[in-house]
């Protein structure tokens, strides 16, 4: 894994930004910046299963964080946490991948079904990981119990009305294991051996699972190997599988960051036969780790703390956030030489902050980590440029669902807690499923020093998406500083009605805590403007959604 991190580090250079920068000088008088949103100018529906999440047997995400268990005293639907599901519906959660991860190569599904006291524990993945904080005592997160598997997962999913996207084992089982898991899944009610064993745990009806990943990171813990060797095993896993009646989808391993020979490699091997392998999605994950400006590219070294940062890591982690543009153009280029329709879309299926460990709420949270303004900035500048890319990006899965690297919740027993990120997500829900139009942008590029040297990272980003006639624009401002003074201009429609919701903080260090929940929280208020245009000020470090009714 450090090699890969070490490839991400070196590779990745810069960002082909599809926003237009202007230079100050085409700013109206008096503004900082300028955002034009064209309304006639569609780039794509925004994929609800952007706003996805990923849940993997690590740590406390799925003992301690979604499963407490039947006999709980925590308020729990069939076992499973109840405040996590309501916060879900509440953030109209669409996907969630289960079980890793790296995990999902060591995970064998049969060891999850049947009745939950006769299930075996098995070592998890995670089990000797360096990083377990300090004293973490044996437990369901290192020796997984399988109390929570298949049918309590696609359970979650239905509670909380996501799509569930289960990831299959490449590297340690078959394909047939592969395929009767669909039939476990999947088969009508009476038709299979499986169909019965799913009925016998209590679920007759299919779970009807669209989304199937086949490997994860198969260059690293998935399986090491070379691009047209994932190939070979890919097309034994894709190539039959019982699909009744469901148009499965098969999300492929995409690179180790930037590495985009496996791209190529990976697309020329399966085009030679003619064909995707039924693929629909080709998975990317971009984490943002190195807050060291290139000082280092190790992997444990790199990484920065998760609430005490200087100005300049804050810079340097943003900027390295906005890298998943280029990842997603470059990556897009390289398929469409092989698969010139583009059937195959992205899916950035890991994505967000992984800070150093130390920061979280519980010893057995392996890499748990607190949650600041900063996460949620890196939140909104990351959806908002998916968002530029709606015709490319078809999901997302935000690392982690919980307890877990970028997590929208923290748990413990019955402490329940949600985060700046979650805000984030609560706000940008409005984008799901509206149709992503182009906007231009005139900001500022923001100075930092990066090693004592100068450097620069973009100012404002925005995305505007339309749905009727509710246009959604929502905006980061990266500046620690300096408030925005933005002139903002539709065109193509009128306003008649503005309202703001604002996620800032004065101390930039805060975060919420299951002492203090609310320490960050956005706040809503009207704006007022007409006719086509309006000026706004931005706070720093802030993240806002302009939710806009048009005449
Ligand atoms: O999210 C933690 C790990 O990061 C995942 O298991 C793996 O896919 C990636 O390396």
């Amino acid at each position: 894994m450090k090699t890969r991190r070490d490839f991400l580090a070196g590779s990745l250079v810069g960002s082909a930004a599809l926003l237009i920068s202007r230079s100050s000088a085409a700013l109206q008088a008096g503004t900082d910046a300028h955002i034009e949103v064209l309304l006639n100018e569609p780039i794509g529906t925004i994929a609800p299963e952007i706003y996805g999440h990923f849940a993997e047997h690590l740590g406390g995400v799925v003992y301690d964080g979604i499963w407490v268990g039947e006999n709980s005293k925590v308020p729990n639907v069939g076992g499973i946490r109840k405040a996590l599901v309501d916060a879900l519906v509440k953030i109209k959660a669409s996907a969630i991948r289960w079980p890793g991860g790296c995990f999902a190569d060591s995970y064998n599904w049969r060891d999850g079904i049947g009745p939950r006291k006769d299930r075996p524990r098995r070592p998890n993945f995670w089990v000797d990981a360096p990083e377990w904080p300090k004293g973490a005592p044996d437990g369901p997160w290192k020796y997984d119990p399988n109390q929570f598997g298949t049918d309590e997962f696609l359970r979650f999913c239905q509670l909380s009305g996501a799509q569930p996207y289960l990831a299959a084992n490449l590297r340690s089982l078959t394909p047939k294991d592969f395929y009767e898991w669909v039939d476990y899944c999947n088969s009508p009610a009476g038709t299979t051996t499986l169909a019965d064993a799913r009925a016998a745990g209590g679920q007759r009806e299919p779970w009807k699972v669209r989304y199937w990943g086949i490997g994860n990171e198969s260059w690293g813990c998935g399986g090491n190997f070379q691009p047209e060797e994932y190939v070979i095993e890919y097309r034994r896993f894709a190539e039959w599988v019982p699909r009744y009646g469901l148009n499965l989808a098969y999300i492929g391993s995409g690179p180790n960051g930037g590495d985009l020979s496996w791209t190529r490699r990976f697309f020329g091997k399966l085009a030679e036969k003619g064909g995707f392998g039924k693929m629909w999605g080709w998975a990317l994950h971009h984490y943002s780790w190195n807050i060291t400006g290139g000082r280092t590219t190790d992997w444990f070294q790199g990484k920065g703390d998760a609430v005490k940062y200087s100005d300049d890591e804050w810079y340097e982690l943003l900027n390295e956030a906005d890298k998943v543009e280029a990842l997603i153009t470059d990556n897009w280029a390289i398929m469409g030489e092989f698969d010139r329709q583009h059937r195959v879309k992205l899916v950035i299926d890991e994505w967000g902050a992984w800070h150093k460990p130390g920061s979280e709420l519980h010893n057995t949270h392996l890499l748990g980590q607190q949650s600041t303004m900063r996460d949620a900035v890196l939140a909104g500048l990351t959806l908002d440029i998916f968002h530029h890319h709606a015709d490319k990006v078809g999901m997302a899965n935000i690392a982690q669902l919980i307890n877990c690297l970028a997590a929208l919740f923290f748990a413990h027993e019955d402490k329940f807690i949600v985060t700046p990120t979650y805000h984030v997500f609560d706000m940008y829900a409005a984008h799901q499923g509206a149709q992503a139009v182009r906007t231009l942008i005139g900001t500022p590029r923001l100075s930092y020093l990066r090693n004592g040297k100068s450097a620069t990272m973009r100012g404002l980003n925005s995305s505007a998406s339309l749905r009727g006639k509710e246009l959604t624009l929502t905006v980061t401002n990266p500046d620690l500083r300096n408030a925005q003074e933005t002139e903002i201009a539709l065109r193509g429609a009128t306003i008649k009605v503005i309202k703001a919701t604002v996620l800032a903080h004065n101390d930039i260090h805060a975060c919420n805590t299951f002492e203090n929940p609310n320490v960050i929280q956005p706040r809503t208020e009207d704006v007022n403007a007409k006719g086509n245009s309006l000026v706004y000020k931005f706070p720093p470090a802030s993240v806002t959604k302009l939710s806009v009714t048009l005449v």
